[in-house]
């Protein structure tokens, strides 16, 4: 069931979708009303999200894929209804979709699962990523090369933010099996040419993955355009719930992996001796799924393709360039990366000032940053700073957002210099 609630397809009525949000009206310390500008961390609920949730469990709450009963088979039409949204979503086909916990468990299981097929030929091949990977799209990477004897290489991060597709082509090499690269970067906002990337990893024979956490929010995603093996996102950046995450793959690539954890749903026969596996997506989804969380995550996603794209993106750039201006003009202010961006991540740091103390002082006047490495330690080593202080927007940032923000920031530098 989805909400009937409509977005205007041919302008973008900001306090319409605004409106939507239950939690932008609260205050915070007392009476201080919330500016949310932490939305690459995590962005807020429409009511139709909420409700979806709420309606699951008071009307059709049950395990899916196993009672022969009424809400049995309620459930299970409603999660691989979710399925099918996500899928179409994406371009892709139902079986296509595996659900997650989110980003993480999805890079997780493509990397145990890819690794376990390829097992000892991976000794003297290479894994590449990029110098601005969130430690999610790292870290398993590692454990591979560890396990394998794999080599990682990284390609490089040039002065102004963008990645070094020059180094990609020299790194990307015939010995490389993997290649695994951010789509959009959830500290400097950069979005990188991932098309370029995977049919770099194509032409050598090398599977692609992209994370894409932080992309689904701004930039259409269609998986054959892109021509990845594998896509990967959460829920809850996408307006939707927490706890539930996406892996595409392709059916091909998918048909030939085994599975990453076992238990019940993904069985098609269990003896002691040996067990046989059903075929993807259900080989990989063991265990009770987060039914819920599919289910809220659909509704997110038929809300959100409710709102003209352009437009949504006309007001993304707006924000974006509105924020690059502002806080070019503080003296002794550093964004991060481009300074120019479309999607509304900017990274900054402030001479003389520690990002958590303005991450403090902004709070106290209700502006919620997130401040921090951002799960980016090396991408910081890159830049020469521990922290930076991040603002991200979302379809309901308004300008008086970006002015309530702008306010807070020149108090607060005025308090610590
Ligand atoms: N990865 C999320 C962020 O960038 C949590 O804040």
């Amino acid at each position: 069931m989805s909400s009937t609630s409509t977005i205007s397809s041919t302008a973008f009525d900001v306090y319409a979708v605004r409106a939507e949000f239950p939690i932008l009206s609260r205050t915070v310390h007392g009476d201080v009303p919330l500016v949310y500008l932490d939305n690459a961390a995590t962005a807020q609920k429409p009511q139709c999200v909420i409700d979806s949730i709420s309606r699951y469990y008071q009307y059709s709450n049950a395990n899916v894929h196993r009672g022969g009963h009424a809400l049995g088979a309620e459930a299970t039409a409603l999660y691989e209804d979710a399925r099918a949204t996500v899928a179409s979503f994406l371009g892709a086909e139902p079986n296509e979709i595996i659900f997650t916990r989110g980003t993480t468990e999805g890079i997780n299981l493509i990397a145990a699962s890819w690794s376990q097929m390829v097992g000892d030929s991976l000794r003297g091949r290479n894994i590449v990523i990029s110098g601005m990977e969130h430690h999610a799209n790292i870290v398993p990477w590692q454990m591979v090369c560890e396990r394998t004897g794999a080599e990682l290489r990284v390609i490089d991060v040039r002065d102004d933010g963008t990645l070094d597709l020059n180094h990609a082509r020299t790194i990307i090499d015939e010995a490389t099996a993997f290649v695994s690269i951010v789509h959009v970067s959830n500290t400097l906002g950069v979005t990188n040419d991932v098309r370029e990337i995977c049919s770099l990893a194509r032409a050598v024979g090398a599977r692609s993955l992209v994370d894409g956490a932080q992309a689904v929010v701004h930039h259409a995603t269609d998986m054959r355009h892109i021509g990845c093996d594998f896509y990967v996102f959460s829920g809850h950046k996408l307006y939707g719930p927490t706890g539930i995450g996406v892996v595409f793959g392709r059916a091909d690539v998918l048909a030939t992996m085994p599975p990453y954890q076992g238990g019940g749903a993904m069985i098609s026969t269990v003896t002691f001796e040996r067990s046989t596996y059903l075929d993807a997506p259900m080989r990989f989804e063991a265990g009770t799924p987060n039914m819920e969380g599919a289910i809220g995550l659909a509704e997110a996603i038929r809300w959100f393709k409710r709102i003209d794209p352009s437009a949504l993106r006309e007001h993304e750039a707006s924000l974006a360039k509105r924020m690059h201006a502002d806080l070019s003009s503080i003296d002794g202010l550093r964004i991060l990366g481009p300074t120019e961006s479309h999607v509304g991540i900017v990274s900054f740091v402030i001479d003389g000032i520690h990002a958590n103390d303005l991450g403090v002082l902004l709070d106290e006047q209700g502006v919620a940053i997130r401040v921090g490495h951002h799960c980016t330690m090396p991408l910081m080593k890159r830049f020469g700073v521990s922290s930076t202080a991040r603002a991200s927007t979302a379809a309901y940032t308004t300008s008086e957002d970006l002015d309530a923000f702008s306010t807070a920031l020149f108090r607060a530098i005025k308090l610590l210099r």
